[in-house]
């Protein structure tokens, strides 16, 4: 019997006070949520609603849990990372009247996936994920739950990549929102977010200066990009490896050196991968590098650094701080690994993720589509589809009204200018 994160903890009053605390200071900042809470709260738009979940649970995740269980959702949640769960959040999740939380910090593969079991006895009517683990689990072991599934909605870019798969081979039976190729998160959450986090997570983690060092990027997508761009903000040279020659060219033009990663081993004194794939620093590569380099992943899944290949060639291995594992090598090199090679800004010791800001847009977003699905359950097929642009929009207007932002409206002129295609001077 899986237990819920209430059962596992000695004091889970006090946990749940902490929290709380934790919950409040993210809600505070979060105008988005903030609005929709209004809303939730006078329309119930998820009443009779079952939701399954399965995300980073930490303070800005349980903002939004707590945000559908006030819009009539029942809501059942576990981790997609067994590093990434804050068990004091988690407790303050369970306390949450229609939440029940089964997420708890560090566990094996076996209880992760027992977790998520749990969570499906919720009886989900929607689903929300970031990896896409809660979908394929109930695609494999509870198909009979399918047709009473409105949709779903996923949060990050390697889950989305898992359900087009799916899809591309018949496999996704229910339809999803690809939450993650909104303008609204992926602009945002992917660029800033990342590159913010994972940079100020490596500084903190090894208390090292990022000034006047080569950082190596592998990847130059939405992560890799902003990544590039916070570590040149805080003085450090820039390295891309990419294999799309057009992400390649676009490194190039922003100013930054573009090199294969074997070649960019040697030059590197901290490296961050940010592809999706998997072996992306290898063997080859660790046989490169200078003593003392530091390695980080903020790519959805813990395959980007192959770290069976770097304990293979290490002599010695040891924890060297908090959340840094120093592999030494035969002739004396040391490799500094962050958080196990899983996400840096999310599972390290200090780790807390995105800024607040960031994902009050993101889930923002997952919250309007989970209404969405609510509201319109025949308008979607089985498959994967783009978030409407009007939910996108109206999550953007939200934001810029709490930042106290005007802009400029289309005139009927301009409106009919632009939809016209008969003028040529
Ligand atoms: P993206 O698809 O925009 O970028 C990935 C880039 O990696 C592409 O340009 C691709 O050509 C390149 N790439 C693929 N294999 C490579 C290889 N072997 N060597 C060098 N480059 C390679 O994807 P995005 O949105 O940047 O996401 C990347 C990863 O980060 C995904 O796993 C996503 O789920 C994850 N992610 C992590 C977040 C975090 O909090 N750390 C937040 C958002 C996304």
């Amino acid at each position: 019997m899986t237990r819920t994160i209430a059962e596992r903890l000695d004091d889970p009053e006090a946990a749940q006070a902490e929290g709380r605390r934790k919950m409040d200071w993210a809600e505070a900042h979060m105008p988005i949520l903030a609005e929709l809470r209004e809303s939730f709260a006078a329309e119930q738009p998820l009443d009779g609603e079952r939701i399954a979940m399965a995300m980073h649970v930490e303070a800005k995740t349980a903002v939004l849990v707590e945000l559908l269980a006030i819009g009539g959702a029942e809501v059942a949640i576990t981790g997609c990372n067994p590093l990434s769960t804050q068990d004091d959040v988690s407790a303050a999740l369970h306390a949450v009247d229609g939440v029940t939380s089964y997420a708890a910090h560090g566990v094996d593969t076996e209880e992760y996936y027992d977790a998520i079991e749990a969570v499906v006895d919720v009886d989900p009517t929607i689903t929300v994920d970031d990896g896409a683990d809660m979908v394929t689990h109930i695609h494999d072991e509870h198909p009979e739950l399918i047709p009473q599934l409105k949709g779903g909605c996923e949060e990050t870019t390697t889950g989305v990549h898992r359900l087009r798969s799916m899809a591309d081979d018949g496999a996704l039976d229910y339809p999803m929102f690809a939450v993650n190729d909104t303008p609204m998160k992926t602009l945002f959450d992917n660029v800033h977010g990342t590159g913010e986090s994972a940079m100020a997570n490596i500084a903190m983690t090894t208390n090292l200066a990022v000034a006047g060092k080569t950082v190596v990027v592998a990847g130059y997508g939405y992560c890799g990009r902003g990544v590039a761009k916070k570590a040149s903000g805080m003085n450090a040279d820039v390295v891309v490896t990419e294999v799309d020659p057009r992400r390649a060219l676009e490194a190039h033009m922003e100013g930054h050196e573009v090199l294969p990663m074997n070649e960019a081993a040697a030059e590197g004194d901290i490296f961050v991968t940010t592809t999706g794939n998997r072996d992306v620093i290898t063997r080859e590569d660790f046989e490169q590098m200078a003593d003392g380099v530091v390695l980080a992943n903020a790519g959805h899944f813990d395959v980007e650094i192959n770290l069976a290949e770097l304990d293979d060639l290490a002599e010695t291995r040891r924890e060297v701080r908090d959340g840094v594992e120093e592999y030494a090598l035969p002739d004396g090199r040391r490799v500094n690994v962050l958080a196990e090679g899983r996400l840096v800004n999310l599972a390290g010791p200090l780790s807390m993720g995105h800024p607040v800001e960031v994902m009050d847009q993101s889930f923002g977003v997952q919250a309007v589509c989970v209404r969405e699905l609510a509201a319109n359950p025949d308008a979607y097929d089985a498959g994967v589809h783009e978030v409407p642009d009007r939910l996108d929009r109206e999550v953007a207007e939200v934001k810029l009204d709490a930042e106290d932002i005007d802009i400029d409206t289309l005139s009927d002129e301009q409106r009919e200018y632009m939809d016209s295609w008969d003028h040529g001077t």
